[in-house]
């Protein structure tokens, strides 16, 4: 129900400050996709078990359909809308379409930025890191060892750049 007299959550999305009046309990998801129209986030399980909804919040994964809009409240939200572009895509982007890693593609946005918050932690992963990194990310239609090659491709051409 909308409130008039609701104050504003103010937080930063792929660099741009925003401001979203929505009840705060509103999954940070839905206020993604549907107020600000940020659609790359998938919903898969909508209870913290797939990852298909996860987005960078101060540097690390996090579950979008599990996180209230209050606890992104002043800070910094990454979707893959700002990974990167078409014109200048991501090591991470252009390593899944190296190694074909997508199927029919649901999880690939969960995944990236997952891919992407763990590797600024841990810029040179073994196969092992990696595949820990990714075990909250399902896949159905079971592309996992070209997701795991493609992470580990992007870490090889983040080093050399
Ligand atoms: S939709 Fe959020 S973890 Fe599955
Ligand atoms: S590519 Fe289809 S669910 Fe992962």
């Amino acid at each position: 129900m909308s409130n008039p007299d609701r104050q504003p959550t103010r937080l930063t999305v792929n660099g741009k400050a925003v401001e979203v009046t929505a009840d705060p309990d509103t999954p940070l998801l839905f206020v993604l996709r549907e107020s600000l129209g940020l659609t790359a986030t998938h919903l898969g399980c909508g209870g913290n078990q797939c990852g298909a909804c996860h987005v960078i919040v101060d540097g690390f994964a996090v579950a979008s359909c599990d996180a209230p809009l209050w606890s992104a409240a002043g800070k910094e939200v990454t979707t893959l809308e700002g990974l990167g572009t078409a014109e200048a895509p991501h090591a991470l982007q252009k390593a899944f379409i190296a190694e074909q890693a997508m199927q029919c593609g649901y999880c690939i946005s969960g995944i990236m930025m997952t891919a992407a918050a763990f590797l600024k932690h841990k810029p040179n992963p073994t196969e092992t890191e990696v595949r820990t990194a990714l075990d909250r990310n399902l896949c159905r239609c079971g592309a996992h060892n070209r997701i795991v090659r493609a992470v580990l491709r992007a870490a090889q051409e983040m080093a050399t750049a």
